[in-house]
């Protein structure tokens, strides 16, 4: 396996809107980055991927694009964009741009023109079909809701939008776009960035007789196999590399939705044709059900060591995997994997990094989560802002789905504002995230759980982060050693080896709230058995191993 610095690297991802809030307007902005670019760098990552800051109506929170070489307003302009990007440069982190090219805001300027008649230059920029049967061309739906087709009364045809309404699909069929895209990423580079996060990526390749999805019971028709990893996805992704991305030393990762093991080693192959990695969705998708994510029901530890397991192995040596377990579309990795009552909070949150940060693969932590920063748990409607969590709200309680009691149960376990509320600086009204009320309202919980009193302490969840990043730097097996699942059938323990040379690790993690058994291999017991980290500060190490809720160890020879 060939050694990269992106392989040995962390990532963490800010949301901009809710990072920092730098001019009192309740919206975090890139002023509001750079100043608290210190405290990422004092975790010690090596890499800021930053969701998109560029112009856009904000339908989607900025996954809508108004013009790829601006920067929205409300989060301020190029230039403190560029001192942000010397400042991350200065502190030696290197800095990843969300490139979100599946689709465009409606309000960019090639959609404004497209739309205006058939025959004008940009009209087959974007996906146009004509009505079947007096009805959309086809059954898809979007995801967020209704269908995946608008209509469009002047030119009497319908637009492709897999996300809203106000999210047009590009049609990369085109070369143009494809060229459009290739020279604003090569704009971007040449400004200096470090690489691109990519924006649901395996979906830009439609089947182009753009037949019906089953309906499974649902209001509209399941079109992903049309369009996720489609006929020339893989083309476009090495014609993207060929001309922009092999002439850079970038990090690139791609959001891979219904992503599989053998698209997943073409995408993120060893010869680097593609992308560096892709975030695959198995594990986060565990427990989902008839109505999709939107259930209460906690995932299967069994379930979750398998997935887990078949990424580490099933890619070993053939592609590169990221690690992750939230950001802004996941709930908070502490509410769902974890437990965030008070007394299991930090320990639970300790072990779920450890799980990640062990594993082979480049580890994203999503802000706050190395607070251990818990889900919103709001209990009313009017307090949520996503388009998804709106839409899809009124869709299924008013289609008579689930009820309205049940469906905000669903958006409490599992709803994308969970992971946006302001970052929780301090204890000071609005969490130190801004002086005047957030576009979203702060978690409740800001006063107990904060950066500024995490810094204070040795033992907190930011600390023992540090420490693991730490850990990956001083240690080859952490990023490059070869994985084995352990103790496959135990209900509560999450144990894995990995080997690299000589050397040898164990982790054990005990994923419930009650005392766990286990006991250890041979070659890890005696004295050149070296404990690496413990989220319980164990000192004994006995071959019966009692593990304390939550505990996670360690162990190294
Ligand atoms: C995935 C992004 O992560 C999500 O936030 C967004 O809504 C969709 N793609 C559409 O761009």
């Amino acid at each position: 396996m060939k050694k990269k610095w992106w392989k040995e690297s962390v990532v963490y991802q800010i949301y901009p809107r809710s990072f920092k809030d730098s001019n009192a307007d309740g919206i975090g902005d890139i002023k509001g980055i750079t100043e608290k670019l210190e405290y990422i760098k004092e975790l010690g990552v090596d890499v800021v991927w930053i969701s998109p800051v560029y112009d856009s109506p904000c339908d989607d929170n900025g996954y809508d694009i108004s013009d790829y070489k601006a920067i929205l307003k409300e989060f301020g302009t190029m230039e403190e964009f560029d001192t942000m990007l010397d400042t991350a440069h200065h502190l030696g982190l290197k800095v990843i741009m969300d490139l979100v090219v599946n689709h465009t805001s409606d309000e960019h300027r090639w959609f404004v023109e497209s739309s205006k008649s058939k025959d004008n230059p940009y009209r087959d920029y974007y996906i146009w079909r004509t009505s079947k049967n007096g009805k959309e061309p086809n059954n898809w739906g979007a995801s967020f809701g209704g269908s995946a087709w608008e209509y469009d009364e002047k030119t009497d045809m319908y637009y492709l939008h897999l996300f809203s309404r106000k999210q047009p699909d590009l049609n990369w069929e085109n070369q143009k776009v494809r060229d459009e895209v290739f020279e604003m990423m090569d704009w971007w580079c040449q400004k200096g960035i470090d690489g691109f996060r990519m924006d649901v990526i395996s979906m830009i390749s439609k089947v182009q007789s753009f037949p019906d999805g089953e309906l499974n019971g649902g209001l509209y028709g399941n079109g992903s196999p049309y369009y996720i990893n489609g006929p020339r996805v893989h083309e476009y992704l090495q014609e993207m590399n060929q001309k922009v991305l092999s002439k850079y030393d970038l990090i690139t990762v791609g959001e891979a939705a219904g992503v599989t093991i053998e698209e997943a080693i073409k995408y993120a192959n060893e010869n680097e044709t593609e992308l560096n990695m892709v975030f695959q969705f198995e594990h986060v998708s565990i427990g989902d059900g008839e109505l999709g994510k939107w259930t209460t029901k906690r995932f299967d530890l069994q379930e979750l060591k398998k997935v887990m397991t078949k990424w580490q192995t099933k890619l070993q040596g053939k592609a590169w995997n990221s690690l992750y377990l939230g950001n802004h579309d996941q709930p908070r990795s502490v509410s769902r994997f974890g437990n965030d009552k008070v007394e299991y909070r930090e320990v639970s949150a300790k072990m779920l990094a450890t799980c990640i940060h062990m594993m082979q693969g480049t580890p994203y932590i999503y802000q706050g989560e190395e607070l251990g920063m818990t889900n919103a748990y709001f209990d009313k409607i009017e307090e949520y802002r996503d388009i998804e969590t709106l839409n899809i709200y009124e869709e299924l309680t008013s289609s008579g789905l689930i009820s309205k009691e049940e469906m905000m149960k669903c958006i409490q376990a599992r709803g994308r504002d969970n992971a946006r509320t302001p970052m929780q600086w301090d204890d000071s009204e609005y969490a130190g995230f801004s002086t005047v009320k957030p576009w979203i309202n702060v978690n409740k919980n800001y006063k107990r759980i904060n950066a500024k009193e995490q810094l204070k302490r040795h033992d907190s969840v930011f600390r023992y982060y540090q420490k693991l990043i730490q850990l990956r730097k001083e240690y080859d097996i952490i990023p490059y050693g070869d994985y084995t699942l352990m103790e496959e059938d135990h209900k509560q323990i999450f144990a894995y080896k990995r080997e690299y040379d000589n050397n040898k690790l164990l982790v054990i993690l005990n994923f419930t709230d009650k005392e766990a058994q286990m006991s250890l291999p041979e070659e890890f017991m005696g004295k050149h058995v070296k404990c690496l980290i413990s989220n319980y500060d164990r000192q004994v190490i006995q071959k019966n191993v009692v593990l304390m809720p939550y505990e996670a160890l360690v162990l190294y020879i």
